[in-house]
């Protein structure tokens, strides 16, 4: 099947077989490494990638569900090299060890942010439920996600 979907804001259109998954096309089809695949069950999240705007584990969609939709990758966060606040709130609160997981952390991050600027640590918490780290505890991680909320510039509004 045909499909085109926007990835990081640039559209590609490739043939693909209906069976595929999500996380395969942005693996294997377009080379966005970024998005890992780490079960078989749906349960570690590693594979989170935004489509429209909302987080979804790219392991439980088919690639031809995508088309038409726009997903926002790992390779999407940094803008006009810029790395995002949340790239830098990781950063700056060491909150990776291995990486595996971090994508999709960040992922569910920026998400959380755009929706709740201002998260609370249970609300950061919940945010991730769905994701697993195996190595931070996931105590830095919800500092890091607190330091982006926290260095996050917010437009300026014109009089
Ligand atoms: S690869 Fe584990 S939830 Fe998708
Ligand atoms: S940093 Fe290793 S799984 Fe999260």
């Amino acid at each position: 099947m045909q499909i085109t979907v926007t990835v990081n804001d640039q559209p590609y259109t490739r043939e693909v077989e209906p069976r595929l998954l999500l996380v395969h096309f942005l693996r294997d089809e377009l080379g966005l490494t970024g998005t890992h695949w780490g079960c078989d069950t749906s349960n570690c999240g590693a594979c989170v990638v935004q489509i429209d705007a909302v987080p979804v584990k790219s392991c439980t969609m088919l690639a031809v569900m995508a088309d038409g939709h726009h997903v926002t990758t790992v390779e999407g966060l940094e803008k006009n090299g810029e790395l995002d606040p949340v790239q830098k709130g990781f950063t700056e609160c060491h909150g990776l060890q291995c990486g595996f997981c971090t994508p999709g952390m960040m992922l569910t991050a920026r998400w959380l942010l755009d929706n709740n600027p201002d998260p609370d640590e249970s609300e950061i918490r919940e945010a991730i439920s769905g994701q697993l780290c195996r190595c931070t505890g996931y105590e830095n991680i919800v500092r890091s996600v607190r330091w982006a909320a926290e260095h996050t510039c917010t437009p300026e509004v014109s009089a």
